[in-house]
């Protein structure tokens, strides 16, 4: 089956029907354990009837109404995320893109009002921050800047977990500095404690806003609300997406103290931003995160799994890493074949940057599946290592 698409995604062929909790079905009957969730947005497994009953509750009553008027639901997931991620407050949009759109306006605009050259923001090297113009060129990979151009000016690359790059970057100019705690498309590196406060403590003396791409690592991915907070740090504009509203789409970029209010009336906009049906689904989502133990329990699933493929390392696997059910396998053979073998074996798992196979289970997901999927994974890994 091809369809009409352009030609733009590296498709498996697998023609899904349904899904319940961590099992998803193909239109020929066979069933796969999901290792993948989408890419990080089933974060409560697939029909989860909380989030279900909520979807069909809202659908029934109110899809959408313009930002010129309020829902409840968006009105309620405001306070109820600015709270969870201990932000004063939101811009509601529709992707993780968007989102870090979002955040790119906030940092020049409150840049500008500093100073005229205040513009420069700093990004890392391998990062990855979405597919619109801007976002590519925040980007800090060669690769996505060869084909839209021109880019977007004012914007800088240094090595990551690199103190004196980032120390002499830093300057006069920066208004803002964005980065992923955990890099994910780039292979599931996470940044160290050390780096983030660094960072942290240079944007506080320097005047410059830390923002925090956390689209993919954030809402409870690495068994804490937001990644940055594992290192005791708090961003003054942080970015989230996919499994924020388990499903449906939805971005928020958050912002606290005077970042908070930079953006003003006719600053920023989007006609399906904050819609009551995504509103709806991003509190279920964050009612269940709330929920005692859950982000413990998403902890210790990753501490499971972790553990598991740390046991079999060389030479199947050569490093294991990330946080939570946010997990890199760094492979010898291409990850690509990897995935494969998963896929036969009934198994969906993902790649990420030139070697590494990652993992992003649904949150919800219990031991038994856990098991199972490592069992078809160190399988693949072993079919892979003899041919
Ligand atoms: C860290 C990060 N930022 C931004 C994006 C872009 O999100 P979206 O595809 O929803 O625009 C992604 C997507 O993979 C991501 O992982």
């Amino acid at each position: 089956m091809t369809g009409r698409f352009m030609d733009t995604y590296k498709r498996t062929g697998l023609v899904f029907v349904r899904g319940s909790g961590c099992v998803l079905e193909a239109e020929d009957g066979k069933k796969y354990l999901d290792f993948a969730s989408g890419i990080g947005v089933n974060s409560l497994g697939h029909a989860h009837p909380r989030l279900v009953a909520a979807i069909a509750e809202q659908a029934s009553r109110l899809i959408h109404v313009s930002n010129y008027y309020q829902s409840r639901e968006a009105l309620a997931l405001s306070e109820e995320l600015c709270s969870a991620a201990g932000m004063d407050s939101l811009f509601l949009c529709n992707s993780g893109a968007e989102a870090n759109e979002g955040a790119i306006k906030i940092a020049r605009k409150w840049g500008a009002a500093r100073s005229p050259s205040k513009t420069t923001i700093v990004t890392l090297r391998g990062s990855f921050h979405g597919r619109t113009i801007a976002t590519l060129a925040a980007t800090g990979q060669d690769k996505f800047h060869e084909q839209f151009g021109p880019y977007p000016a004012g914007f800088v690359y240094v090595e990551a977990e690199d103190a004196a790059a980032l120390d002499s970057a830093l300057g006069s100019d920066v208004c803002g500095l964005l980065l992923e705690p955990i890099q994910g498309e780039s292979g599931v590196i996470p940044l160290s404690d050390s780096y983030l406060r660094l960072a942290a403590r240079l944007c506080a003396e320097r005047g410059i806003l830390l923002m925090t791409d956390e689209v993919q690592c954030g809402v409870g991915r690495t068994g804490s609300f937001l990644a940055s907070s594992r290192a005791g740090v708090r961003p003054d504009v942080v970015t989230l997406a996919k499994g924020l509203a388990g499903g449906l789409p939805i971005g928020a970029v958050l912002a606290r103290g005077e970042a908070a209010t930079t953006l003003v009336r006719g600053d920023h906009g989007s006609t399906f931003g904050g819609n009551p049906l995504s509103a709806a689904a991003a509190r279920v989502v964050l009612g269940e995160l709330a929920s005692p133990g859950f982000l413990d329990a998403v902890a210790r699933k990753g501490q499971r799994i972790h553990s598991a493929i740390a046991a079999w390392m060389q030479p199947l696997v050569k490093e294991v890493r990330g946080a939570g059910l946010m997990i890199g396998l760094q492979v010898s053979c291409p990850p690509d074949r990897i995935k494969e073998l998963c896929i036969e074996g009934g198994l969906l798992v993902l790649t990420a940057g030139a070697d590494v196979v990652r993992l992003l289970p649904p949150l919800v997901i219990g031991e038994a599946d856990i098991d199972n999927g490592l069992r078809i994974l160190r399988g693949a890994l072993e079919t892979a290592g003899k041919i």
